[in-house]
């Protein structure tokens, strides 16, 4: 995904005061890393609000960058959020079992290490073993099949994977022993958000130009009744009083859903299908408050992190 010019005007314009606490770990189809600055000039201020929660975590880019007091983070992978708790629990073990793929990497030992079955794993190698393929796999894609095995080929790059050092993994460690993790439905967790809570929807984005690449997180699809869905659960957490976030493709059918609410459209372009074929892709990103009042109309002060 590369970012265009205008928008990096827009990046040194903005009165952003958040920072980058951690870069994320791990790639992830659909994650935010490379827009996250962007995105930040959308938050509410970081002292504004109780909790964090990020019920659609991934690889957590906004979670890392924004670096909250306090959080809750799910998604409905359940080696994903192993893996985040064995790496809270115990990132140097988890880093000395990366030692292994960091000297043996090659196709054989990726189709070795693919075919193992994770539910019959230590939670540790099993933490192990989904960065090790999260860094080694075609495109870095998380992808299952409809009996929730991942199937993604070896991608072999020129220097080998870029596991995480001790270091990086150490620092995220310390975030997220400040989150609870949850392998749960996003609606179960959004339940638990309560008035001053600030809460960021990262969906599954709806299919574009005839591919579903981006909805095969998980054995289940993400579809456009689950689209609505999430406009259902965003209006109901606005009702309870809590701030909220939404990111999303920048669709009419995405917008006459989330109607009333304030929308601003990113401009990215970004990289889909195997083929490489490039297109504009734009990202619309959806508050029930205003960024700028919020900022600039003295609502909430800002906290200088700087
Ligand atoms: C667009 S990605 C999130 C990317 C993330 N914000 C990042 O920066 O990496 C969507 C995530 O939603 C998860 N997911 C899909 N359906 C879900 C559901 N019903 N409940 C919770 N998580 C779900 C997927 O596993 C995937 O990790």
């Amino acid at each position: 995904m590369k970012i265009e010019k205008s928008m990096k005007r827009r990046l040194r314009t903005s009165n952003c005061y958040y920072y980058a606490a951690v870069k994320p770990f791990l790639r992830w189809a659909g994650g935010k890393s490379k827009i996250v600055r962007f995105l930040a000039a959308f938050l509410p201020p970081w002292n504004s609000y109780a909790r964090y929660f990020e019920p659609f975590v991934g690889a957590g880019a906004l979670f890392f960058f924004i670096g909250p007091r306090e959080a809750v983070l799910s998604d409905l992978n359940e080696d994903l959020i192993n893996c985040y708790r064995q790496v809270a629990r115990c990132p140097v073990e988890v880093c000395n079992l990366l030692q292994v793929p960091r000297e043996l990497d090659c196709k054989e030992y990726y189709y070795h290490i693919r075919s193992r079955d994770p539910e019959k794993l230590k939670p540790i190698d099993r933490a192990a073993r989904f960065i090790y393929l999260n860094k080694a796999a075609f495109n870095g894609i998380y992808r299952v099949n409809q009996q929730g095995k991942f199937n993604v080929p070896y991608g072999p790059s020129v220097n080998g994977p870029a596991l995480p050092k001790e270091s990086l993994l150490e620092a995220v460690s310390n975030l997220l022993k400040r989150a609870k993790l949850l392998v749960a439905d996003y609606r179960k967790v959004c339940e638990l958000a309560r008035r001053g809570d600030f809460v960021y929807l990262d969906p599954p984005y709806p299919p574009t130009n005839g591919t579903a690449y981006f909805t095969h997180y998980t054995a289940d699809r993400f579809s456009w009744s689950d689209q609505e869905e999430v406009s259902k659960v965003f209006r109901d957490l606005d009702r309870r009083g809590c701030l909220v976030m939404m990111s999303n493709s920048d669709r009419e059918e995405i917008r006459s859903m989330f109607q009333g609410y304030y929308m601003q459209r990113l401009n990215v372009i970004r990289w889909v299908g195997s083929n490489g074929n490039r297109f504009r892709a734009r990202e619309l990103v959806v508050t029930n408050y205003s960024p700028h009042e919020l900022r600039c109309g003295g609502l909430i002060e800002y906290e200088d992190r700087l």
